[in-house]
């Protein structure tokens, strides 16, 4: 797939998750396959007025690239000088949000409160544009109603803005993740258009993600909550792409994920905090394993990466799971 100047591998593509797709996550993802990953969306006020925490959240690697920066926010002039700080960390794409729609999101005018205010949303996308010369990306939901008039109506105002491709989550605002994504949403707009268009949402087993190819004609497809604890969901895609069977995760290749997301969170968030976040984070990977129960159970105690290991260990000793070396699979 082709955005502006960037060429990925592959058209899949990992979607932003807050407080998900930290650099540690994405480097799984990347892993086993991913054409494109996302960081998780970030504050443009954070970045320009240097929060700290904001900044650090740019942290990135060779081996992950390419890499999309997601940023949200309202004024255009600071979503600029956001964009311009993304651009200048080293990044190959940055990625504007007009899809959240968390209450403190909408209440400070970003994320999808933007599909209703298209005269802002061009004045932002106008803006990031002049300040940026590396590829620009959006990424929509359906709008506030189910029709898909103002995705529609943004996808187009985007194109006309310089934005070198988008991604379409077709649910509404108001829909949150219940029911079903409406991928002919993603069909429309993808006639209207001439530059790429990555579909999301419902991409739960690698025979969606071609079946969202084939029935809505994108560019890419985007996954995010199946590739939560299965990050091996990449390669299983690819597989299946070539006609080669999606070779599901055996245990040995899951702890051997296991270990690299907390040796990753550790060198990159620090002991204290990495193993904090593992408390939880581990358990995705034991979803359906034998024994898990028992893992999680002793997880949640964690404080140190040895101790962490050596449980790992253990449960995978329980379990008499073999270490792999590659994860692709
Ligand atoms: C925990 C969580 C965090 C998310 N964070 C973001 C985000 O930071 N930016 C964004 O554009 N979408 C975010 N999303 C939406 C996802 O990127 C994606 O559009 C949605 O999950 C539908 O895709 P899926 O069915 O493959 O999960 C988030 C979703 C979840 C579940």
């Amino acid at each position: 797939m082709r955005i502006g100047s960037v060429e990925t591998d592959n058209f899949t593509v990992l979607a932003p998750l807050a407080g998900i797709t930290n650099l540690p996550m994405r480097l799984l993802a990347k892993g086993t396959g991913c054409g494109l990953v996302c960081s998780e969306m970030i504050s443009s006020n954070g970045l320009v007025y240097g929060s700290g925490k904001t900044v650090q959240l740019l942290d990135s690697t060779p081996e992950e690239k390419p890499l999309s920066v997601q940023i949200f926010g309202s004024d255009p002039q600071i979503m600029a000088d956001g964009a311009r700080i993304v651009q200048e960390s080293g990044a190959d794409i940055v990625d504007i949000n007009f899809g959240c729609s968390v209450k403190k999101i909408l209440k400070s005018n970003s994320g999808s409160a933007l599909m209703k205010d298209p005269s802002l949303a061009r004045a932002i996308l106008k803006a990031v544009r002049k300040a940026i010369f590396i590829p620009l990306t959006v990424k929509i939901r359906s709008g506030w109603e189910p029709s898909g008039k103002q995705a529609m109506e943004i996808a187009r105002l985007a194109e006309d803005c310089g934005v070198d491709a988008i991604a379409v989550h077709p649910r509404t605002a108001t829909q949150g993740f219940r029911g079903e994504a409406n991928w002919s949403i993603i069909t429309a707009v993808k006639k209207a258009l001439t530059i790429p268009v990555i579909g999301n949402g419902d991409v739960t087993a690698p025979e969606d993600a071609l079946r969202m190819l084939n029935e809505t004609g994108c560019d890419g497809v985007m996954v995010g909550r199946a590739a939560i604890g299965n990050p091996m969901i990449f390669s299983q895609i690819l597989a299946v792409a070539h006609d080669r069977p999606a070779i599901v995760p055996n245990d040995g290749q899951r702890i051997d994920m296991m270990l690299r997301y907390l040796h990753d969170s550790v060198s990159y968030l620090g002991e204290q905090t990495a193993c904090h976040m593992m408390r939880s984070r581990l358990c995705w990977f034991v979803k359906g394993m034998r024994n898990a129960g028992q893992f999680r159970n002793a997880i949640r105690f964690i404080s140190s990466e040895k101790e962490a290991e050596e449980l790992i260990q253990q449960y995978a000793d329980s379990i008499s799971a073999k270490p792999v070396t590659s994860m692709s699979g």
